[in-house]
């Protein structure tokens, strides 16, 4: 399994070593989760984080944008190697972003809440290299883990059936239990905030990576 530690839940003083510990336990990206206090009831980090937190790592940034406006904000997270995570829920034409990304040259993904079916972004999945399959409500760590099995088998199968190379990442509640849970539908990589952080996280991260 995959690993992308969703960065925002480190202490903020010692940021510099525990980007260090996540880099070196072998994660495959840090997960930036930015929050506008609009699209969701919670307000995170922005541009000036991502660009701080670029200086200061080696890894992929993938920016999670819970933001009612990604594609005024996409630009200001999409430094060369990096990702972009948009929700299809926000109330933006998202395959015509997709397809402006790609044109752009900016890797790009498409995120769904828990409620929204896997069938709503099938069409988009030619775009897009990441399928963030949301299991929780979108807004804070912390939260339980809400069962999506179903829809990482169901976008599993599409995406072998045809041909496509999206991978199938997962967020929200994901510890040593959950990650296995999302692992046996066909997940690729998870991410994770309170588990990896609530503890000693090489440890954790690299539990999870065995999974
Ligand atoms: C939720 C965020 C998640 C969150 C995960 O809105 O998108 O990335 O930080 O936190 P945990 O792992 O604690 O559920
Ligand atoms: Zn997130």
């Amino acid at each position: 399994m995959l690993v992308s530690p969703s960065i925002v839940a480190a202490s903020p003083l010692k940021i510099q070593d525990q980007v260090r510990e996540c880099e070196n336990a072998g994660s495959v990206s840090f997960h930036l989760d930015v929050m506008d206090g609009n699209f969701v009831p919670n307000i995170t980090v922005g541009p000036d984080y991502y660009e701080f937190l670029r200086s200061i790592s080696r890894i992929r940034i993938e920016s999670h944008l819970m933001v009612m406006r990604p594609d005024l904000y996409y630009r200001k997270f999409a430094k060369e190697g990096d990702l972009v995570l948009v929700h299809y829920e926000s109330p933006v034409n998202t395959l015509a972003l997709l397809k402006r990304m790609k044109d752009e040259g900016i890797d790009a993904g498409i995120v769904i809440n828990p409620d929204t079916s896997f069938s709503k972004v099938s069409d988009l999945l030619e775009y897009a290299q990441i399928l963030l399959i949301m299991s929780v409500y979108p807004g804070f760590s912390g939260q339980k883990f809400i069962d999506v099995s179903d829809k990482i088998h169901e976008a599993s199968a599409f995406i072998k059936k045809n041909g496509l190379k999206t991978k199938i990442e997962v967020d929200g509640g994901i510890n040593d239990n959950t990650a296995r849970i999302v692992k046996n539908a066909g997940a690729d990589i998870v991410v994770s905030a309170s588990y990896i952080f609530g503890g000693n996280i090489s440890e954790r991260i690299r539990i999870l990576s065995s999974i």
